[in-house]
C-alpha cells in the first residue's frame, strides 16, 4: 500500500495553504506567533475577552510553579458560554445533529439544547447536587450525555465522565476516587448492532460505591422507539431521566463560578497502576477550547463540524462539547461504530449531514485505508473543507491517503498534538498560515511555549529530545484529584517550573515538531492511553498468574498494541501447556473485565522467567525487542542473560 505514495513521500513535500483558504481563514497573519510570544498574557487575555464573563478578572495570571491561576477574580459559567449567549443571534441554529447507530436522527437547536440543559440542571439540583459536588457520567454517545455535562457546568458541579467502554471495576475505581455523589448513565448504547448493557455494568460498580446517592438512567430507545427494558431499577436509588425531566422547570439561571472553579475531572492512565483524575478549571479551560477550535478548525458560522471522539475522552470534552459549542457551531454526534452496518458509515454520515470539518484519529484512518478508497470514492464528500487528526502520531502514508481520498487534495489537514493534561491543542498547523508536512504536527499554537529539551533541560533547536512546555498556559491541568504529590512528581520534577509531557519529539530545520511517542511506561493503543502497570496489575490479579510484564509493540492499524509476558503459577501450568489458546483467551478476557476491551493484550506469551536487572527491574526494552523480533540490545546489565535468550527463542517459535 505504501508504494503508491512513495513518490509523494520521497519528495519530502510540504503542503502550503491554498490561496483561497488563506484569504478566508480566521487567522492568516503569520506574525501572530511573535505577537503572542511578545505579550503572552495580553494575548490570552484577548482570547478570554471573547467569552462572556459575569465579572471580569483582576489579574490575568498568577504563577507559583507548579500552580497557575488564570483570570484571577473573574467569574463566568461554561454552560452560559456554550448556550445562553448564542440564543439571541442564533437560537434557532442547529447546535447538535445526533445520529444513533441504528440510523435515527435527532436535531437540537441552541434554544432546545438550552432548554434541555436548564431542565436537567434543575433535576440535578432536585436530587441534592450542589456546586463543587462530583457527578459521574457513564453513557453512550447520546445527546443526554452532552446535556448532563453542560447541566453540571450550569450549577457548578464537577463532572467526571467515564468512557462507556470501561469495565465495572474501572468505573468503580473512578467513582470512588472522585467520591461522586450521583451517577448518570443509560440503559444501554448501540455498538455494531448490539446493545451494550451500560446500566448493568453501572449497577455492579455502584454496589461498591457508598458515595453514590442517586443513579439517573436515560432510556436508550431503538430507531423504532422500542425501549430497552432489560434493566432493573433499584428503589430509592435509581431514577429515570425522562421522568425527572417531565416535571423539571426549564428556568435555571447559571451559577456564576470563579474562573478557577473546577469544571471537570477526567481520569487518564499514567505510569502507576492507578489512573489519575486530571483537574481542569473553568475560565482557562474554556478559553483554550474556544480559541483553538476557532483557529485550528477555522470554524465559521455555516460549518457542520464532526469530531468522532467519544465524550469519555478529553477530545470529547474540548472538541465535541465545550470548544465547538462555545463557538456556536453545529456539531455532529454519532453513537456507533465506523463499520456498521457497512464500512462506509462515516462517509455516509458526511454525505448526509454535509459535514465540512472532520476530526478523527490515525487508527481510524489506517482502518479506512485497509478497507479501500472505493468506499469514500462512492460517496459525495465535497462538503468537506478541513480535516483533522488527533491522539497518536499519524504515519505519512496515512496522512497522504487522508489528504488524497478524503480531502480530495483540497482540504488542509491539521495534525493536532495535545493531552488530557493540556486541556486543549498545543501543537498544530494553523490552516491559513502553516505549510503542513505529512507526519508532523508542525508548530506550537500561538501563545504556547513548547520546546524540545535534553535530560538537563537544555533546549534542542534541531534534533530529538523530550517535549516540554516551558510557560504556563490557561488550560493546563490544575492538579491530580486528591494527589498533589503525584502532580508535582509526575509533571514538574524533571525540570523545575517546566511541564514534562512524557512524550519524545524532534524538531527539524524549519522548527517543525515531529512526535515520537511516549518515553514513559504509558502505551498509546489505538489512540487510547493505557499504562503498562495497569495491564500488568490486571493480569497478576488472575488467580493463575504469578508475574506479568507488558510492552507496546507496533501494530498496523492500532499504531501500538499490547504484548504481555506472563509467568504462570504452578496451579496453572497444566492449562497453560495443554490448551494455551484457551488460557490466553481467558487472560485477555480477564483484562477486559478489569479495565475494558481497549486494554486487551494482542499477544500473550507464557514464560518461565522475565529479564531483570540485578536490582530486580524488568527490562522492558528487551521485551520490546523480543516481541518485535529485533536483535537484542545491550544485555550486560541483566542478572541472568540466559533468560532473555531462551525467551527470544520461545517467542520466535510461537510467532
Ligand atoms: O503521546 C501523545 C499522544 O497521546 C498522548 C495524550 O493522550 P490523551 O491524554 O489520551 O489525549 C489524547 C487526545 C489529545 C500524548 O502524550 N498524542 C496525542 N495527539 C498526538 C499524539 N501523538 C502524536 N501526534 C499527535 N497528534
Amino acid at each position: 500500500m505504501a508504494n503508491q505514495f512513495d513518490a509523494l513521500l520521497q519528495e519530502n513535500r510540504s503542503f502550503p495553504p491554498s490561496d483561497d483558504f488563506r484569504k478566508q481563514a480566521n487567522v492568516s497573519d503569520p506574525d501572530i506567533y511573535q505577537k503572542a510570544a511578545a505579550d503572552r498574557e495580553g494575548y490570552w487575555a484577548g482570547w478570554a475577552k471573547e467569552l462572556d464573563w459575569e465579572k471580569p478578572w483582576d489579574k490575568v495570571l498568577e504563577w507559583e510553579p507548579p500552580y497557575a491561576k488564570w483570570y484571577v477574580g473573574g467569574t463566568l459559567n461554561a454552560s452560559y458560554n456554550c448556550l445562553d449567549r448564542h440564543l439571541e443571534e442564533r437560537g434557532d441554529k442547529t447546535a447538535i445533529i445526533w445520529e444513533g447507530e441504528p440510523g435515527e436522527v435527532r436535531k437540537f437547536t441552541y434554544r432546545q439544547l438550552h432548554r434541555e440543559v436548564s431542565k436537567f440542571a434543575n433535576v440535578l439540583k432536585s436530587v441534592g447536587v450542589v456546586a463543587g459536588d462530583r457527578v459521574a457520567i457513564y453513557m453512550p454517545l447520546i445527546v443526554e450525555a452532552a446535556v448532563a455535562m453542560l447541566a453540571c457546568a450550569r450549577i457548578g458541579a464537577v463532572h467526571s465522565v467515564v468512557f462507556g467502554g470501561f469495565s465495572a471495576e474501572a468505573l468503580r475505581d473512578r467513582i470512588q476516587d472522585a467520591q461522586a455523589k450521583v451517577l448518570i448513565t443509560a440503559t444501554s448504547g448501540y455498538r455494531r448492532g448490539a446493545l451494550v448493557p451500560l446500566k448493568k455494568t453501572a449497577d455492579a460498580a455502584v454496589a461498591e460505591c457508598p458515595s453514590i446517592e442517586k443513579v439517573i438512567v436515560a432510556m436508550r430507545r431503538s430507531a423504532t422507539e422500542e425501549a430497552d427494558e432489560t434493566v432493573s431499577m433499584t428503589d430509592g436509588r435509581d431514577l429515570w431521566y425522562h421522568d425527572l425531566m417531565q416535571s423539571a422547570s426549564d428556568d435555571c439561571p447559571p451559577t456564576w463560578v470563579d474562573s478557577e472553579h473546577m469544571l471537570f475531572t477526567l481520569y487518564t492512565s499514567g505510569t502507576t497502576g492507578k489512573p489519575k483524575g486530571i483537574v481542569h478549571t473553568t475560565g482557562g479551560f474554556l478559553t483554550v477550547a474556544y480559541a483553538t477550535c476557532k483557529w485550528v478548525f477555522d470554524l465559521k458560522p455555516n460549518d457542520v463540524y464532526w469530531c468522532t471522539a467519544d465524550i469519555g475522552w478529553v477530545t470529547g470534552h474540548s472538541y465535541v462539547v465545550y470548544g465547538p459549542l462555545a463557538n456556536g457551531a453545529t456539531v455532529v454526534l454519532y453513537e456507533g461504530a465506523p463499520d456498521w452496518p457497512k464500512k462506509d458509515r462515516f462517509w455516509e454520515l458526511i454525505e448526509k449531514h454535509k459535514v465540512t470539518i472532520f476530526y478523527t484519529a490515525p487508527t481510524a484512518i489506517r482502518a479506512f485505508m485497509k478497507w479501500g478508497e472505493q468506499l469514500p470514492q462512492s460517496r459525495d464528500l465535497s462538503s468537506l473543507r478541513l480535516l483533522g487528526s488527533v491522539g497518536e502520531p499519524i504515519n505519512p502514508e496515512a496522512w497522504i491517503w487522508y489528504h488524497k481520498y478524503i480531502g480530495n487534495e483540497r482540504c488542509p489537514i491539521v495534525d493536532t498534538w495535545w493531552q488530557t493534561e493540556t486541556g486543549g491543542i498545543m501543537i498544530t498547523p494553523l490552516p491559513g498560515i502553516t505549510a503542513t508536512k505529512p507526519g508532523s504536527a508542525t508548530l506550537p499554537f500561538p501563545g504556547i511555549d513548547a520546546q524540545i529539551l535534553d535530560e538537563k533541560g537544555n533546549a534542542i533547536e534541531v534534533g530529538g529530545g523530550y517535549l516540554a512546555i516551558t510557560s504556563p498556559w490557561p488550560s493546563m491541568l490544575r492538579g491530580i484529584w486528591g494527589d498533589p504529590e503525584r502532580y508535582q512528581q509526575q509533571y514538574w520534577s524533571k525540570w523545575p517550573g517546566i511541564y514534562f509531557t512524557g512524550d519524545g519529539a524532534k524538531r527539524d530545520e524549519d522548527g517543525y515538531f515531529w512526535l515520537l511517542g511516549r518515553v514513559d511506561d504509558v502505551m498509546n493503543v489505538a489512540g487510547h492511553r493505557i499504562g503498562t502497570m495497569e495491564v500488568e496489575s490486571a493480569l497478576v490479579d488472575h488467580q493463575l498468574v504469578a508475574e506479568a510484564a507488558c510492552v507496546g509493540i507496533s501494530h498496523e492499524i492500532k499504531g501500538t498494541a499490547i504484548a504481555a509476558f506472563v509467568i504462570v503459577k504452578e496451579a496453572g501450568r497444566e492449562l497453560a501447556t495443554n490448551d494455551p489458546a484457551k488460557f490466553e483467551q481467558e487472560l485477555k478476557n480477564h483484562v477486559a473485565e478489569k479495565i475494558g476491551a481497549i486494554a486487551k493484550p494482542e499477544k500473550i506469551l507464557i514464560t518461565a522467567d522475565l529479564p531483570k536487572t540485578r536490582s530486580g527491574k524488568i527490562m522492558r526494552r528487551l521485551l520490546r525487542d523480543i516481541a518485535e523480533g529485533r536483535a537484542l540490545g545491550d544485555v550486560t546489565t541483566l542478572a541472568d542473560p540466559t533468560v532473555v535468550a531462551s525467551l527470544k527463542e520461545k517467542y520466535e517459535e510461537e510467532a
